[in-house]
């Protein structure tokens, strides 16, 4: 598989918004409230993925994988939203459903992680729906740790995966 990961650009954001809808509608489908999954559509999400990329205030590592020149996942991370105790946050990874155990979110977590570690950052933490097994699955597989510490958010609860080292 010929999967490349490269920074996101100007260039990418109406696929990266694309790649948000269709990975939140068949990912988190009876996961979290539908009016909230409803409301996610395109023409929501590219503005919102414009100022992201574009606008990047949170300063974030912004990466994308690309299998044939077309991208198929993207991944977020850097400067933490909560106090939890770590000095850095996986934001989010997005691969929709067509295009997962292809090994692109291995490689995302990887030069996300390489990326992390270059800025100088020591270790990290995430929040997951508890409902979403597989990628509860998928992060322990990356080495997370998954804490007894949750969110509670509006309809649904995330639980705190944690890394109190950057893996190498
Ligand atoms: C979770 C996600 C990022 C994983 O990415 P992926 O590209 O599907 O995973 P990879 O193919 O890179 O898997 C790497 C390894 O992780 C483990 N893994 C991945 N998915 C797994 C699953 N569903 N069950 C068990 N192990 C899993 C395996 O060890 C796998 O290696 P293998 O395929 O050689 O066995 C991706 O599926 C995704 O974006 N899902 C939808 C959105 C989402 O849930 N995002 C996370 C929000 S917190």
């Amino acid at each position: 598989m010929n999967i490349k990961i490269r920074e996101l650009v100007s260039e990418d954001v109406v696929d990266a918004a694309k790649i948000h809808v269709q990975t939140f509608h068949d990912t988190y489908q009876g996961m979290i409230p539908s009016e909230k999954l409803n409301e996610m559509t395109d023409e929501s999400m590219i503005p919102r993925w414009k100022d992201i990329i574009e606008g990047n205030k949170a300063n974030l590592i912004l990466l994308g994988a690309f299998l044939d020149e077309k991208l198929i996942g993207t991944c977020a991370s850097g400067t933490p939203r909560g106090e939890f105790g770590f000095d850095s946050e996986l934001w989010s990874m997005n691969i929709p459903k067509i295009n997962q155990r292809k090994g692109a979110g291995k490689l995302l977590f990887q030069k996300s992680i390489e990326r992390l570690t270059h800025e100088g950052k020591k270790s990290m933490y995430l929040c997951c729906i508890d409902k979403n097994i597989n990628a509860l699955d998928f992060y322990r597989a990356m080495g997370g740790e998954i804490t007894d510490m949750s969110v509670q958010r509006d309809g649904y609860q995330e639980i705190i995966v944690k890394w109190n080292k950057l893996p190498h």
